[in-house]
C-alpha cells in the first residue's frame, strides 16, 4: 500500500446529471432532450431521467462517505434543475430545497465540499438560441453562477465553474458523439473560447465576492505521444499538445495564447470571435488551484496522406497511431497509461511554476462486473490495480516535487455514463439498477485502507 502524506486529500467525484435522475419537474437539459428525442443513442435505452437516484435517496448513499472515511466530495448542481427561468434567474422550488438538503446533509460529515456549475449539462433552451456559439450564454451562465454563490455560498467549501470544457466541445461539436451532434471545427473553437470566456467571467466575478474561499476549472488532459522519435512524428505530438493540452493551461493558469496556437489558426481561418475587452477577462482570472482530470493519453505519428476535399480537422495535421504494445481497457476503448499522469505532473512543474492541482477524476469503467462478484462483493481488483498504479506515478512525482494536493477518484457509486449509460461502471460502490440497492466493491475497501494508512 503506498502511503501518502498526511495533508494529501482523497475522495471522489461525481456529477449532478450522472446520479441525481430526473423527475420531468424542471427543464430539458441537451442531455434530457437528446434521450427525448432518441432512445435508441443510449445504451438499453436507458437515459438521464433513471440515473442513481440521488434526488430521492442520497441521505442514505451518502452513508459510504462515512464507510470509505472520504475527504473530498465533488458533485455539480444542474442549471436546469436550480432554475426555471434563466434569464429572470427565478428558482426552481424544489431544486432549490433538493441542493439545500443534499449539500448539508454532506457538510455534516467532515469532508471538503467542491461544487461545479457545468458538466456537460446546458440548458436544451439556451441550445436552440445558439448555445455557446451565442456570446449572450457567457452572460446566462454568469448569472446562474452568481445565483448559486448567492443560495449555497455558506455551505459549499470550494467551486468549480466548467467540467471539461474541451471534452464538451470534442463530444458536441467536433465528433458529434453527442446531441447536437455538429462536426465542425471552426465552430468548435467558438464554443470552447466562449466557454472559457464564461469561466474567467465568473472567476473574476467569485473572487471579488468571496475573498476566502477557492475556485477551480477541471481539465481533461490527455498528453499526446508520438510514434517515433522521428523529426515528423515528434512534429505531429508537439502539435497536438499544442492544440489540446498547451492551449488550456496557458488559457487558464498563463491569460495567453502561444505564438504557434495564433499563427495556426491564421493560417487555417480557425481564429475565433474574442473581443479584447472578454480577452481581459481571461487575463484577469486567477483560480487558487487546478483540478485535471487524467484517463488515458493519445499516441500519434506524422500525417501519411492529405486529401484537398478532407474536412477540416484537427486530424488533417496528424494521424492517429495504434501503438501495438499498449494495455486498454476494452469495455471503454482507452488505453491504460499511468505513466501518463506523471508526464503531466512534470508538465505543471517544469512550464506552469508548479501551480497547485489535484487529480479530480481518474477511474475504469468495466462492463458487467457481477461476473466476478464472490461472496456478495463485487472483486474489482482490475479497478485496485489500475488505481493503485496511476497513484505510484503520482507518488513519484510528488516525490520529486510536483505541487498536487489530492486525488479524487471518477467515481463513488456506480453511475449514469451519457449515452453508455450503465454499460461501464466506475463506482468503488456498487449500484444496482433493479432494487436501486448499493453495496460497497472491493476497491471501495481498498480505498478505505489508503486513506486510513495515509491518516495513521
Ligand atoms: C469524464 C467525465 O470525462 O469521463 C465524466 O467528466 C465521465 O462525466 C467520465 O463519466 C468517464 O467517461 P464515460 O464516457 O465512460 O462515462
Amino acid at each position: 500500500m503506498i502511503k501518502f502524506p498526511k495533508e494529501f486529500i482523497f475522495g471522489v467525484s461525481l456529477s449532478g446529471p450522472q446520479t441525481e435522475g430526473w423527475d420531468g419537474k424542471n427543464k430539458y437539459s441537451v442531455m434530457d432532450y437528446w434521450y427525448k428525442q432518441n432512445k435508441n443513442d443510449f445504451f438499453n435505452c436507458v437515459g438521464p431521467d433513471v440515473t442513481s437516484n440521488f434526488y430521492y435517496d442520497y441521505k442514505e448513499k451518502l452513508k459510504w462517505i462515512d464507510e470509505i472515511g472520504l475527504e473530498i466530495y465533488r458533485t455539480s448542481i444542474q442549471w436546469t434543475r436550480l432554475l426555471d427561468d434563466f434569464e429572470t434567474l427565478t428558482i426552481n422550488e424544489d431544486g432549490y430545497n433538493f441542493y439545500l438538503n443534499y449539500f448539508k446533509e454532506i457538510k455534516k460529515r467532515n469532508i471538503i465540499l467542491v461544487v461545479n456549475l457545468h458538466h456537460f449539462d446546458t440548458p436544451q433552451e439556451i441550445l436552440e438560441q445558439g448555445g455557446w456559439e451565442n456570446k449572450k450564454t457567457i452572460e446566462l451562465f454568469l448569472g446562474f453562477a452568481k445565483k448559486c454563490f448567492e443560495l449555497f455560498g455558506d455551505i459549499v467549501d470550494e467551486w468549480t465553474t466548467f467540467n471539461e470544457p474541451l471534452a464538451d466541445v470534442d463530444a458536441k461539436y467536433l465528433y458529434a458523439w453527442h446531441y447536437p451532434k455538429i462536426s465542425d471545427f471552426k465552430r468548435s473553437i467558438q464554443v470552447f473560447i466562449n466557454m472559457i470566456i464564461a469561466h474567467a467571467k465568473v472567476v473574476v466575478y467569485f473572487k471579488e465576492h468571496f475573498k476566502n474561499k477557492k475556485i477551480s476549472i477541471i481539465l481533461n488532459v490527455t498528453p499526446a505521444y508520438p510514434r517515433s522519435n522521428s523529426k515528423e512524428d515528434l512534429k505531429a505530438a508537439e502539435f497536438k499538445n499544442m492544440l489540446i493540452t498547451n492551449s488550456q493551461l496557458d488559457l487558464v493558469l498563463k491569460g495567453i495564447v502561444s505564438k504557434d496556437l495564433i499563427i495556426f489558426l491564421q493560417k487555417n481561418n480557425l481564429m475565433p470571435d474574442v473581443k479584447d475587452e472578454e480577452f481581459a477577462f481571461i487575463k484577469k482570472a486567477k483560480i487558487d488551484y487546478l483540478s485535471l482530470n487524467y484517463y488515458q493519453p493519445s499516441r500519434v505519428k506524422a500525417k501519411e496522406s492529405v486529401k484537398e476535399d478532407d474536412e477540416l480537422m484537427p486530424e488533417s495535421f496528424y494521424d492517429v497511431y495504434d501503438w501495438p504494445e499498449k494495455r486498454i481497457n476494452p469495455y471503454r476503448g482507452w488505453e491504460i497509461y499511468p505513466e501518463g499522469i506523471y508526464d503531466i505532473a512534470m508538465l505543471i512543474k517544469n512550464k506552469y511554476d508548479n501551480f497547485p492541482w489535484i487529480i479530480s477524476e481518474n477511474g475504469m469503467g468495466v462492463e458487467d462486473e457481477l461476473r466476478f462478484e464472490k461472496e456478495n462483493m463485487i472483486m474489482d481488483d482490475y479497478r485496485i490495480e489500475f488505481i493503485e498504479e496511476h497513484l505510484s506515478y503520482l507518488k513519484k512525482a510528488i516525490d520529486e516535487g510536483a505541487n498536487c494536493f489530492g486525488y479524487s477518484l471518477w467515481t463513488f457509486i456506480d453511475c449514469w455514463s451519457w449515452a453508455n449509460a450503465y454499460k461501464n461502471r466506475y463506482g468503488i460502490v456498487e449500484y444496482d439498477l433493479n432494487s436501486k440497492k448499493t453495496k460497497i466493491k472491493k476497491s471501495g475497501l481498498y480505498f478505505k485502507n489508503l486513506i486510513d494508512v495515509k491518516k495513521a
